[in-house]
């Protein structure tokens, strides 16, 4: 049975000053500069209220008085988690900034005030002049392919005399290439060779290139990578079909048929219809991972992404295979399988 105490005990007065402090501290934290307004989200204090408001409709118990404490112990570890560091102009280098994910973060870091160098892979492309015309003075747009070690090795020159006595706080290695996700088998060697090239040695080497100036600034290294990202175009896709296709030996185009390859094209046409076309949550653990006092080692922005990453590695493999076949609603089948599977049924 409960022990009830009175809302006049000094404990429970006590109790409401402190959640009372508590708030008005959030708050003032939250309101002091942009960055923190946004990384302590509304969600946060949300949460943060509700326990209050829990802890106190329960304070006239000593349960109450043990959620308050647990309440204001989740609270401060969240708060903590959440303070950030001031950008300060602060110097970033994004890769891949021609579109998606390292363009968007490019304006958004330079809205914020950071000294935003932004890799592109055609400086005299449509997103580089983009960026050009729409960001502040400060955003240098600077040519920079991943897979050429003089590039990478310019760009590293340039930045260095540029942040000579600020430094470089942060590398963003978002550059990255999907190519044409489809069976193992059907990619022509070509395909896994370029995919090695920008999305593992593009990225070792810029980040071996950069690390002594990071080193100099404590600061952070951000590398971005996929678990299923598909966002392409038609022309695209229809690029990469025609490339498997004329690689493909007669026997394996026998094997899965080109009514197969025909409907993974099609598949991935339909992708972005499932895809989320709000890339805030990136914008924002990618900030998180920047500022924050005590950042994370691994961000899911997304919905269902830390589910996915979760069954993979803790479920069996089975389970993740389930999943990602009702995923992708794609039914076809190679040809051979269908003849293979219709002899079955036949004996
Ligand atoms: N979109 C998703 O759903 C998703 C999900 C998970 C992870 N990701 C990851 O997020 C990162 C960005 O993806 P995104 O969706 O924003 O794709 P994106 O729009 O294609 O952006 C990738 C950028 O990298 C550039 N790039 C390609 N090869 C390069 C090279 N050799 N050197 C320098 N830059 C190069 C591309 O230039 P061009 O525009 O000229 O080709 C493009 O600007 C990638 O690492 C990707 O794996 C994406």
């Amino acid at each position: 049975m409960d022990t009830y105490i009175s809302t006049a005990d000094p404990s429970v007065l006590l109790c409401l000053g402190m959640t009372a402090a508590f708030g008005i501290i959030t708050f003032y934290k939250a309101k002091k500069n942009q960055v923190e307004k946004r990384c302590i989200s509304a969600r946060g204090l949300l949460l943060l209220f509700l326990l209050e408001i829990l802890c106190f409709v329960m304070l006239k118990s000593y349960v109450g008085l043990i959620l308050f404490s647990m309440a204001c112990l989740i609270c401060n570890i969240y708060v903590s988690v959440q303070t950030m560091l001031p950008v300060d102009n602060k110097a970033v280098l994004i890769t891949g900034s021609d579109s998606g994910f390292g363009h968007a973060l490019a304006k958004y870091l330079d809205n914020l005030g950071f000294v935003v160098f932004a890799g592109v892979l055609n400086e005299k492309g449509s997103g580089a002049e983009e960026l050009k015309r729409s960001c502040s003075q400060r955003l240098c747009v600077l040519q920079l392919d991943i897979t050429s070690s003089a590039q990478i090795k310019e760009a590293y020159l340039k930045i260095s005399e540029m942040v000579q006595n600020t430094g470089l706080w942060g590398v963003v290695n978002n550059a990255g290439i999907l190519g044409f996700p489809a069976d193992g088998e059907l990619l022509p060697m070509s395909v896994y060779k370029q995919c090695m090239d920008v999305n593992f040695f593009g990225h070792v080497e810029t980040t071996k290139m950069f690390l002594p100036l990071l080193r100099k600034s404590k600061g952070r290294l951000i590398n971005i990578s996929s678990m299923a990202g598909i966002q392409g175009t038609s022309e695209l896709w229809a690029k990469q079909e025609k490339h498997l296709l004329e690689n493909l030996t007669p026997d394996v185009k026998k094997d899965y048929g080109e009514d197969y390859i025909e409907a993974l094209k099609n598949f991935l046409l339909h992708m972005p219809v499932h895809s989320e076309p709000d890339l805030s949550p990136v914008l924002d653990d990618v900030l998180h991972a920047l500022l924050a006092k005590s950042p994370h080692g691994l961000y899911t922005p997304g919905k269902s992404a830390y589910l996915t990453l979760c069954i993979f590695c803790y479920f069996p493999l089975w389970l993740y295979d389930f999943y990602i076949g009702k995923l992708q609603s794609n039914k076809s089948v190679p040809s051979a399988l269908r003849a293979s599977e219709a002899k079955n049924k036949n004996t």
